[in-house]
């Protein structure tokens, strides 16, 4: 299996990811938060692996991303690496554990390191650069997040497209910005195709697209929604499976067959 050019027996890197944009290679990233999916997802070749606060909603339960803590998602990163062998895998940093102070921000990301993942990301614009700073200062890939950012959805009120106007100018100054302050890359979430189009040209480092059409450099989703486990799906997402059907039939096959003792039949048993 291809990864990138990146020779047998080591990870992916950001630095593969930046050669491959570079290349003018588009690349995937996906969602995990556990070791079996993330060997699947590693075993197909994704280069790059997302720990992301998606976690409070689909593992968690919650009904936004806003609850889940530093303490809930690190195992969940020590369960990704475990699980992956060849894929960068990114931390995603909770709400209200980076805003406050680019030393807070600092804390954070080393508690996420240390877990093993090797890079970080973080949402917001300006007000975020000097968080952006103090990570890449001290030696940390961080990836910023504009567009629709989800840990703000109550200010923005609700899930809806971003940077639509004037508001793409200031998307379009903030993407660089977060370039000029290091940022490794910029995921672009739910943003016009158009404005993506033209950060994506504009800036050296990838631009990761989720809702933002084709012309970003790369592409990340939640597998959930990916693979057909989610109930529904915003309309930027294409199911490329129907996992919710398949496990619903499976486990009503299943017991069925309990309920009836058609299992376990003999050979399940041992003598
Ligand atoms: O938490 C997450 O899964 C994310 C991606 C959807 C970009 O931030």
């Amino acid at each position: 299996m291809s990864f990138y050019g990146v020779p047998e027996g080591r990870r992916v890197t950001m630095r593969d990811l930046a050669e491959a944009t570079r290349r003018g290679e588009k690349w995937p990233m996906i969602t995990a938060y556990d070791a079996m999916t993330a060997r699947i997802f590693d075993e197909a070749g994704i280069p790059a692996l997302l720990v992301g606060d998606s976690a409070a909603m689909v593992v968690y339960g919650h009904d936004s991303t806003l609850p889940v803590t530093v303490d809930e998602l690190i195992p969940l990163v020590m369960a990704v690496v475990r699980g992956s062998s060849r894929a960068l895998v990114v931390g995603d940093l909770p709400f209200g554990s980076y805003q406050s102070s680019p030393s807070q921000a600092l804390q954070t990301a080393a508690a996420f390191m240390k877990a093993g993942a090797h890079a970080v990301k973080l949402e917001g614009g300006a007000p975020m650069l000097p968080q952006v700073e103090a990570l890449a200062n001290a030696g940390i890939p961080v990836i910023g997040h504009l567009g629709l950012t989800p840990q703000s959805v109550n200010l923005l009120g609700g899930y809806r497209v971003q940077g639509r106007g004037e508001a793409g100018e200031n998307l379009l100054r903030d993407a660089k910005s977060m370039e000029a302050a290091g940022a490794c890359a910029v995921v672009l979430e739910v943003v016009p195709a158009e404005l993506a189009a033209r950060v994506s040209e504009v800036l050296t480092i990838p631009t990761i697209g989720i809702g933002a059409g084709s012309d970003t450099d790369a592409q990340v989703l939640v597998w959930q929604d990916l693979l057909g486990l989610s109930p529904q799906v915003p309309k930027f997402v294409k199911r490329y499976a129907d996992m919710r059907s398949i496990m619903a039939e499976a486990v009503t096959a299943w017991s069925a067959d309990v309920v009836s003792g058609a299992y376990p039949a003999p050979e399940h048993a041992y003598t």
